[in-house]
This record gives structure tokens, sequence and C-alpha cells, in this order.
């Protein structure tokens, strides 16, 4: 396999998408493949079927260079490429902590008969460790040419671009020297740039992924399980963040405190890397991914339930607004949202609930279309009771008393992302309440800025 490298993408999700865009714009020829007509002709045309700041630039950069294209063939990629990269989803099964590969293996299913000559195909998809050496048994019997690696993804929606061109390390788990070769031709110029290749074995790779999301999954629990103390003891998360944050060995990012986390990854992760363990025999070596995943869906409630008080004890026909239905800022995705099961658990409780979000009303709805949403952050705001920000999109976090003072019917607001400064909001007569502090709390900072 000499000279420039072809490379295919099979599964045009987020990871597909971006990693097919990002390959050409490194100056790859790259063939995306997709069994949905519709989203192969749509990026055919230019058009994201997500939101991903910067990559629709770079998905026509590619076409337009003719560098890039996507098909609904795997015979036609078969043909193509000399790496063939897996971006196929595993979402959590239903009813079952465990993740479903299906896609993953229908994948090199399909390819595998269709290759007749020498390649490399490299997953990137999260999958429970063991998968990877199944796959390549499946792979070499049908192949002898074909030979499997693993190079987990570490990319975050909303950054997706950046993380893809300029990740934190490359990890290459592979089998042979002729593999990791051929690993690092696809990755010479990050390599190049400084970024760690580390070369490792299928099942370390797999691991790689499923830790280190278990890992942000613990860090993001921890501060809120010191929220949930903070909010018994009088104390505040934020500046206890800060404190903590401030010593290296333990770093300040995946400390923000709040409503926790949610979308396509970090919660399914965690339980099927729990349920892997379990199947393995070590299941009481991550059992404490379960607390993890409770404390952070114990935060969904709490919200709630702040937002109950400042109601007074009721919300049956209470109007409130919820900021915010994506999972995080900088993105559409409302895959098991923070935002929306908040919003949905309100409604539960009798409140009238209208929803507004900067990107994500129309995968909101689709998601969720028993909820109430409106197009116009004016529109959410006017006459409610409570306010909750719930997505710390910049143009929530942006708001001052001043911006809603005039359109609220009371002065109330959960802030469950911990974005805003109370001082203000309570110096304009707001009821201010967030997650981690108690309300005395907050008053306390008052008092002190006084
Ligand atoms: C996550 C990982 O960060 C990526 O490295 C990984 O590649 C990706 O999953 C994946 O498995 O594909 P992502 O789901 O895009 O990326 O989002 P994150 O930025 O990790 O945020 C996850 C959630 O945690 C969000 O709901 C966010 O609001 C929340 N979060 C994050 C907090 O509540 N506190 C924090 O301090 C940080």
């Amino acid at each position: 396999m000499n000279g420039a490298l072809r490379l295919t993408v099979l599964g045009a999700g987020y990871l597909g998408i971006t990693h097919a865009a990002c390959m050409a714009s490194l100056g790859f020829e790259v063939l995306g493949v997709d069994t949905d007509e519709r989203k192969a002709g749509k990026l055919n045309a230019g058009r994201l079927p997500i939101y991903e700041p910067g990559l629709e630039e770079l998905l026509r950069a590619g076409l337009g260079a003719g560098r890039l294209r996507f098909t609904t063939s795997y015979a036609e990629a078969a043909a193509f490429g000399d790496v063939h990269f897996i971006c196929t989803g595993t979402p959590q099964q239903p009813g079952s902590d465990r993740a479903d590969t299906s896609q993953v293996h229908a994948c090199v299913a399909t390819l595998a008969p269709l290759l007749h000559r020498p390649c490399l195909v490299v997953g990137k998809s999260t999958v429970p460790v063991g998968t990877a050496r199944r796959l390549a048994a499946g792979l070499g019997h049908a192949c002898p040419g074909a030979e499997l690696a693993w190079n987990p993804e570490f990319l975050r929606e909303g950054t997706a671009v950046a993380d893809t061109l300029s990740p934190d390390r490359i990890v290459a788990g592979v089998t042979s020297g002729r593999a990791e070769a051929i690993l690092r031709q696809v990755y010479a110029r990050p390599v190049a740039a400084g970024t760690p290749f580390i070369v490792t074995s299928l099942e370390t790779a797999e691991l790689a992924k499923t830790a280190a999301n278990a890992f942000l999954a613990t860090k993001i629990s921890f501060i809120n399980a010191m929220a949930e103390v903070c909010e018994v003891a009088g104390g505040d998360v934020r500046a206890l963040a800060r404190i903590l944050g401030a010593d290296p060995r333990i770093g300040g990012s995946f400390l923000r405190a709040g409503l926790g986390f949610g979308g396509g990854c970090l919660p399914k992760d965690i339980r099927a890397f729990a349920a892997r363990a379990s199947e393995l025999g070590a299941g009481q070596a991550l059992a404490f991914l379960r607390e993890v995943d409770a404390i952070n869906l114990r935060r969904r409630v709490r919200t709630a339930d702040l937002a109950l008080e400042l109601a007074g004890g009721s919300l049956a026909g209470v109007p409130v607004c919820a900021l915010g239905a994506a999972f995080k800022p900088g993105s559409d995705d409302v895959r098991d949202s923070p935002a929306l099961d908040v919003a949905q658990i309100l409604t539960g409780m009798g409140a009238r609930v209208t929803v507004h979000d900067p990107a994500a009303l129309p995968a909101a709805r689709r998601a969720r279309p028993e909820l109430t949403y409106a197009r116009t952050l004016a529109g959410a705001v006017r006459g409610a009771h409570v306010v909750l920000l719930l997505t710390e999109w910049p143009e929530f976090t942006a708001l001052t008393p001043g911006d809603l003072s005039p359109l609220v019917a009371r002065r109330n607001i959960v802030d469950a992302r911990g974005a805003l400064d109370p001082v203000p909001w309570q110096r304009h007569g707001w009821r201010y309440r967030a997650l981690g502090m108690a309300e005395g709390a907050a008053a306390a900072m008052r008092a002190a800025t006084r």
C-alpha cells in the first residue's frame, strides 16, 4: 500500500461525517458510505444533517475539491478504499444497559465479502471490550488480505472539527507493524504537529475510550455529589470547584456542577461499560459507575424541586420557562438531554412549560412532541412564574435581570448550570436558586458584595 491512501468512512453520523470531512481536508481522497440514500444525497449536496460549528464549510470544501463524496454502495467502498473506518453508532439496547453493536457487526459483515485486495479496516465506534477481537477473526476469515485495527475517537460535539484535526492523543490498537504503519500514514499531520501516537492492543484501545468517558462522567458526578452536600451544609459548589480545580493533580475541567451530563455518549457508555464488566466477571470493579449514573439523574429531579419551591409548593397550572433543550451548548443533540428531562418532569408536576433553544428546537420537537416550544426567547419567557436555565448557551448566560424582568410575571429563576451571577438577579428582586448552593448561601454572597 504505497502512495496516497484512499479512505472510506462507513456510517455518516456525527463521528462519520466529521471524520470524512476532516480526512478530506488533510488531503486524502475520501468516500463516505451510509445506507440512508437521503442522507448521502444531502451530504453530496453540501448540506449537513446535524448542527456542528465549522463542519459544513469543511464538507463543502471537500466536495468542491473533488476529494470527498458519499455513496450508499458498500461494493464501491470495498473497491475504492485502502483504509476503511467504521463509524457506525452503538446506542444503548432498549430495556438493557448493554450497547447495541449490531450496526458495527453488520457493517463489517457487509464489507468483508466484498474486499478483494489488501486493506485495513479501522474501528472508531465506541464498543464493549472484546468486540474488535471478534470482528478481526471474522474479517480475516472472509478476506485474508484485510486486517483490523481499533482507533477510538475522542471528539466532542460542538468542537468536533478541532478535536479531529488536533486531537489530544491518537490511540492505535493494532496486531501488526503493518497496521501501525498505515495508521501513522493516515495521522502523519497531527503526529508531526505533536499529537502523541500511542500503540497498544485491540483490547486496550477499546478500553481507552470507555475508560475516558467513564472518568469524565465520574468527575462530573463527583462535583455534583459535592453540590448535594453543599446544598444541605450551606456551602457553595462553584467556589469549591474553583478551589479543587486549582490543584493541578485534580484539574478544573469537567468540574462544572449543575444539571449533569447527557447526550449520546457519556450516559450510555458508562452503563454499557458496567454491563460489560459484569459479563467479564469484574462487575464489582465498575459498580461505582451505577452510583455515578444515579447522582447524575438525581440532579434532574432536584432541579424540578427547586422550581417547585420557587412556585410556592405547587406547579399545577403554573407557567414555567425552560431555557435550553440541547444536552449541551453548541449542539442540537437532544439524546438523553437533561434539559428536556427536566421540562418533562415539570410537565408531569402540572406546570405549563414552554421550552426555547437557539439550535435544538427541531430535534426537540421530534423527540418530545408533547412539550410546548417557543421560537423566540421572549415568547418562552413572557408571563413565566419561574424561569429555568437548563443549557448554558451564551445567549442565555449573557441574560441580565433587565432583559427578563419586564417579561416575566414573577421573578423566580433556577440556574441549573451555575452559569449566572446571583448578585445582580437578587438586587433586582429575583429569587435565585442554583444547584449546589443553599438559598442562604446565595443571599450571603449578595450581602458580602454590598
Ligand atoms: C463526550 C466526551 O467528552 C468525548 O471525549 C467523547 O469522544 C464523546 O463523549 C463520545 O463518546 O463520542 P460529548 O458527549 O460531545 O463528548 O460531550 P461533553 O463535552 O463530554 O459533555 C457531556 C455532558 O457533560 C454534557 O451534557 C455537559 O453539559 C456535561 N458536563 C460537562 C457537565 O455537566 N459538567 C462539566 O464540567 C462538563
